[in-house]
C-alpha cells in the first residue's frame, strides 16, 4: 500500500508501521493491526495542544481481562516498543537518540500523576499521560491515533512491567487540590514568598528560567542531567499549561526527578498561590498558536484544486508512505502530520529539487501542515525532514522517495 496516486476526494490511507530498522517487520505481516490510522483529512484530528492532563475526559475503565492485556501487548509492540523497548525498560531502538529518555516501566517512576510523590499513578493517570503525551518531549499524544479501548489495553499492559501494580499495599489514591484562593496582589505576594521559602528558587531560579543555584548538577533516576522547568515557556510544561496542572505538579511532584511533591508539607491554598506566582514568569503572551496549514508561494498563485492528495505521516522517524508516486503535470497536495514532536520542534517535509515549492517545517502532532505544488519535473527525488527533529543519527534517515512519472512517454501507464 502506501501508494497515493488516487485522485482527489476519497483518499484515506491506512497506515502500517514504520518501526526502526532493527527488528522492523513489514506492516503487511501484522494481522489486522488494531491501530489503523485513518488520516483522511486533517480536520478529523483534534488540536493536540489544548487539552491538559486533568481536563482529559477519561472513559470508564474496562475490566483488565487476559484478552485485553494481550491486546495491549499488540498495541504496545506496534506503537511503543521502538522507544520504550520490548522489556519496557525504556531502551527501545530509538531511545539512544531521544532526550528526555523514554520512561522505564520496570522502574515505574511516573511523573504525571494525581497521587503523592513516591506513589504509583492511578490507572486514569496512565490513561491520561498516554492520551495527551508529554509536551516538549518525544512522547506522542496517543488519543489522536489510538482508540479508547487500545489506550486502556496498553495501560493494562505497561502495568505488567512492574510488580508494584499488583501489590494491594500500594496506595494509589489521588490527592485533593483544594479550593483555589482568590488571585490578587496579596496571594501573588504570598506565592512569591513561598517560592523562596520552599526553595523553588534554588532550582527554578529567581528569573524562573530554570537557572537557580542548584540547577546545574541535577540528574534523574537514570543519572541523566535534568533541567528545572523554564517557567517562561508554557509549551514545555509536560502535562499542559494550566493553573490546575501546576498546582497538581506542586502537590504530587515528578517521581524519579528532583522535582518533589509538596502534598502534606504545604497547605492546599499555598500550592495555588505558588502556581499563581509561577504563572507570572510568562511575560509575553504564550507563543502564537501553532499554525495549522502553511501556504507556500505557489499556493498563493492559485494552483486550484489538487489532482492528488497525499496524507503523509511520520512514525518513529519514518515517513509513511515512504514512496509517493504522481504524474508529471499534476497538482499535488501533501498534508503531513507526525505522530511525535521530534525534539519538541516537530518534523518537516521537503523534496530535493522541489525544495523551493515543497518545503514544510515544524509540523506537530495534531497540527498537520499542508503544501501544494505542481509536479513539473519528471524523475525520482528524495523527500526528507526539513526540521532538525532529532540528533544526528536519526534525522538523516528520515526520508522517502518522490516519483514523478512522465506519461507522455508511456502513454498507457495506468494510475496505480
Ligand atoms: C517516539 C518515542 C516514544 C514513543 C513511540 C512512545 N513513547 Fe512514551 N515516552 C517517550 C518519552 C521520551 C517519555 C518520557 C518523557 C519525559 O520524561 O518527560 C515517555 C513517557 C511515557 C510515559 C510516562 C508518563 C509519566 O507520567 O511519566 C508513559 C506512560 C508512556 N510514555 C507510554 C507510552 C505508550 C503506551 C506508548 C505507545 C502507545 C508510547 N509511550 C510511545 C517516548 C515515546
Ligand atoms: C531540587 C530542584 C527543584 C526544586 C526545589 C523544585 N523544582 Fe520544580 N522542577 C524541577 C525539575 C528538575 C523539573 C523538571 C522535571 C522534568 O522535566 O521532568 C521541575 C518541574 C517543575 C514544574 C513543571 C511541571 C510540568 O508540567 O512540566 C513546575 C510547575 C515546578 N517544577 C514548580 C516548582 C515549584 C513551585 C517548586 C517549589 C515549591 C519547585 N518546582 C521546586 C526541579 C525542582
Amino acid at each position: 500500500m502506501r501508494v497515493t496516486t488516487e485522485t482527489i476526494g476519497s483518499i484515506s490511507i491506512v497506515v502500517g508501521l514504520g518501526l526502526l530498522a532493527a527488528g522492523c517487520k513489514p506492516s503487511t505481516e501484522a494481522p489486522a493491526p488494531p491501530n489503523r490510522i485513518q488520516t483522511a483529512n486533517s480536520a478529523s484530528v483534534a488540536p493536540a495542544s489544548k487539552i491538559t492532563f486533568l481536563d482529559l475526559p477519561v472513559p470508564p475503565e474496562p475490566e483488565a481481562t487476559a484478552q485485553l492485556v494481550a491486546h495491549g501487548k499488540t498495541v504496545y509492540e506496534q506503537n511503543c516498543l521502538a522507544c520504550h523497548g520490548a522489556k519496557g525498560d525504556g531502551k527501545g531502538d530509538a531511545a539512544a537518540f531521544l532526550l528526555p529518555k523514554p520512561r522505564n516501566f520496570v522502574q515505574a517512576n511516573y511523573r504525571l500523576r494525581s497521587t503523592p510523590i513516591g506513589h504509583l499513578p492511578t490507572d486514569a493517570d496512565l490513561f491520561r499521560s498516554v492520551s495527551i503525551g508529554m509536551a516538549g518531549t518525544p512522547m506522542p499524544p496517543w488519543r489522536i491515533h489510538l482508540s479508547d479501548k487500545d489506550r486502556w489495553a496498553v495501560v493494562d499492559y505497561i502495568k505488567t512491567f512492574s510488580p508494584r501494580f499488583a501489590d494491594s499495599n500500594e496506595d494509589r489514591s489521588a490527592v485533593s487540590l483544594g479550593t483555589p484562593p482568590a488571585r490578587n496582589e496579596t496571594t501573588l505576594a504570598e506565592g512569591k514568598a513561598l517560592f523562596t521559602k520552599m526553595a523553588c528558587i534554588t532550582c527554578h531560579g529567581e528569573s524562573g528560567h530554570g537557572d537557580g543555584t542548584s540547577a546545574a548538577g541535577l540528574v534523574d533516576d537514570s543519572n541523566i542531567r535534568i533541567k528545572p522547568r523554564d517557567f517562561s515557556k508554557p509549551g514545555l510544561f509536560k502535562s499542559g499549561y494550566s493553573t490546575k496542572e501546576i498546582v497538581r505538579t506542586i502537590q504530587t511532584g515528578f517521581n524519579g526527578t528532583p522535582m518533589l511533591g509538596f502534598h502534606g508539607t504545604i497547605q492546599d491554598q499555598d500550592a495555588w498561590k505558588l502556581a499563581y506566582y509561577v504563572e507570572t514568569f510568562v511575560k509575553a503572551a504564550p507563543p502564537a498558536a501553532i499554525v495549522r496549514a502553511s501556504q507556500n508561494f505557489l499556493e498563493r498563485e492559485k494552483l486550484g484544486d489538487p489532482d492528488v492528495r497525499v496524507n503523509l505521516i511520520e512514525r518513529a522517524w519514518k515517513y509513511d508512505p515512504a514512496v509517493i508516486r504522481v504524474k508529471k503535470g499534476q497538482i499535488v497536495e501533501v498534508t503531513f502530520e507526525p505522530t511525535d514532536n521530534g525534539l519538541g520542534v516537530g518534523h518537516g517535509f521537503a523534496i530535493s529539487s522541489y525544495d523551493e515549492v515543497a518545503f514544510l517545517n515544524g509540523a506537530m502532532v495534531g497540527a498537520p501542515k499542508t503544501v501544494k505544488f505542481r509536479a513539473d519535473r519528471a524523475g525520482q527525488f528524495t523527500f526528507y525532514c526539513a526540521t532538525q527533529c532529532s540528533t544526528e543519527k536519526l534525522h538523516p534517515l528520515m526520508n522517502g522517495t518522490f516519483i514523478v512519472e512522465d506519461d507522455t512517454a508511456k502513454q498507457s501507464a495506468s494510475a496505480k
